[in-house]
């Protein structure tokens, strides 16, 4: 099938090599020149385990600028272009918004044709982007009846998104016509049905999983993303309040979610306590869900805890910070990590920024490292106060006080001994519990987990 993805990010680029590897013929389609010209040089525009490599293969995917280029001869064509918070924690639809109007502008639909909204849109959008595409086609005179509609809710993670797409738990498709469900199943069957070549690219799951595809209607399938995301989001929270529990009752954290996630109905996922969620999809989703349930006068104090816990996380830290070093004001902080989670390089929204920023805003200099994050960090964080530093050892020269802030593996084993010489005094805060089940590897430090 000819397909065009809007959107290059995350979710759009993966999609679009991912079905051009089971056999499409795609098109990738964003407003940023720059991506697009990275990607005409078979360059991932993000760093995604094996993307590089699959763009690599001589697949028919191709990318523009210009949505006219593609869009007449397409079957299928993909909304996924970032749904960002607003200040007040509504989702920003201005791009979502654009995107209809680029494809109601340049459509004159001959056949039929499928628009499918992957980015992540309250409840209700899907009908507002139907309804304008529909009314911006009929102006140019396009007929409508080749016009189909379909939500498609993504849940692919970072760092693991080809994983995630190739061999996914659920498929989900949100619409009430019958052909943009058939044409969405026919586009996905190879995966949906895991009939494709197992790419060499990715690691191969254990076993292929048994892919659930359920068909729904709109607002459905638009709920079942935010529900899903906050779930997660809340269940992290949920750990993380027992963790702070523990931590004046006693107990060992890590044995305690080990011991809930053995109970089949809990599984052992997304119990992880410590610095708590980031990303660009569980602080803007839990936010957006909140702002929905507040346009209709609704309370949702589960969602809303499941915030607050998250948010105290990081002031916890900060406060154990200052109290160990009773002052912040000129002391010098190392900070390991600065994405939002390992294996990806994606520093927005994270964690590790939020309180390096507060660090800073007491007093303190802050000396940042990340295996894979730095160069970004250095553009979008270039006015901050940063101080970023090449390797662990740079950043730990003369520190107060070492923050372990994303556990990427590689901190794991790197020299503690030298890390400890280094520092003015060895008080490291282990704000991802990294080094839990090691702690002989940094016996020579004062050490707190989280
Ligand atoms: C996606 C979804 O779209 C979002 O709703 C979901 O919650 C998370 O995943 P993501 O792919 O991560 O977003 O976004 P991002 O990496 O920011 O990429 C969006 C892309 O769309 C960018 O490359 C941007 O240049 C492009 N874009 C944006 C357009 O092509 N047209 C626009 O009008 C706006
Ligand atoms: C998430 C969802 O998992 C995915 O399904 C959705 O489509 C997009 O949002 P992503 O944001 O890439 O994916 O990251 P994820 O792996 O879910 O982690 C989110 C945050 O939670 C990270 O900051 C991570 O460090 C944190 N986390 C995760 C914990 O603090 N503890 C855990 O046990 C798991």
């Amino acid at each position: 099938m000819h397909v065009v993805t809007i959107g290059t990010g995350y979710v759009g680029i993966n999609t679009a090599a991912a079905l051009a590897y089971i056999g499409h013929s795609v098109w990738g389609v964003d407003v940023d020149a720059g991506k697009i010209e990275r990607l005409k040089a078979h360059k991932a525009p993000i760093s995604e385990a094996g993307l590089d490599a699959l763009l690599a293969l001589p697949l028919d995917l191709k990318f523009t600028t210009d949505l006219s280029e593609c869009v007449q001869t397409a079957d299928v064509v993909f909304i996924a272009v970032g749904t960002p918070s607003l200040p007040n924690g509504e989702a920003n639809l201005a791009y979502v918004m654009s995107a209809a109007e680029d494809i109601g502008k340049t459509l004159v639909p001959d056949h039929d044709v499928t628009i499918v909204v992957k980015s992540t849109v309250p409840v209700g959008v899907n009908e507002m982007l139907e309804r304008r595409i529909r009314e911006r086609v009929a102006s140019n005179g396009g007929d409508g009846k080749y016009l189909h509609f379909a939500s498609n809710p993504e849940f692919l993670r970072e760092g693991t998104a080809l994983l995630d797409t190739f061999y996914p738990d659920r498929f989900v498709i949100g619409t009430r016509d019958d052909l943009a469900y058939q044409m969405l199943y026919a586009l996905f069957e190879p995966i949906i049905r895991q009939t494709f070549e197992m790419p060499a690219f990715i690691e191969a799951p254990a076993m292929r999983p048994d892919t659930q595809c359920l068909r729904t209607d709109q607002i459905s399938a638009e709920m079942i993303k935010y529900a899903s995301n906050v779930f997660l989001a809340l269940k992290i929270s949920y750990a993380n309040e027992i963790a702070g529990l523990v931590e004046k009752l006693g107990g060992n954290m890590a044995d305690i979610s080990r011991g809930m996630g053995m109970d089949r109905r809990i599984a052992p996922y997304f119990l992880q306590s410590g610095l708590g969620w980031g990303g660009s999809c569980f602080p803007k989703d839990s936010l957006a869900l909140l702002s929905m349930a507040r346009d209709y006068g609704y309370e949702m104090p589960i969602v809303q805890a499941a915030v607050d816990v998250n948010a105290r996380q990081k002031t916890n830290l900060v406060l154990k910070i200052l109290y160990k070093l009773h002052t912040l004001a000129g002391k010098r902080i190392a900070l390991l990590g600065l994405t939002f989670k390992p294996r990806t390089d994606d520093v927005r929204n994270s964690p590790a920024v939020d309180i390096a920023r507060d660090l800073m805003s007491r007093g303190a200099l802050v000396a940042a490292h990340d295996p894979e994050g730095l160069e970004q960090a250095r553009i979008i964080y270039k006015d901050d106060g940063f101080v970023f530093c090449n390797s662990p050892e740079d950043a730990a020269n003369g520190a107060d006080a070492l923050v372990i802030a994303t556990e990427w593996e590689v901190y794991r084993t790197i020299d503690w001994a030298k890390i400890c010489r280094l520092m003015r005094k060895p008080i490291l805060f282990d704000a991802r519990n990294l080094m839990r089940d090691h702690r002989d590897l940094v016996s020579g430090f004062d050490y707190t987990g989280l």
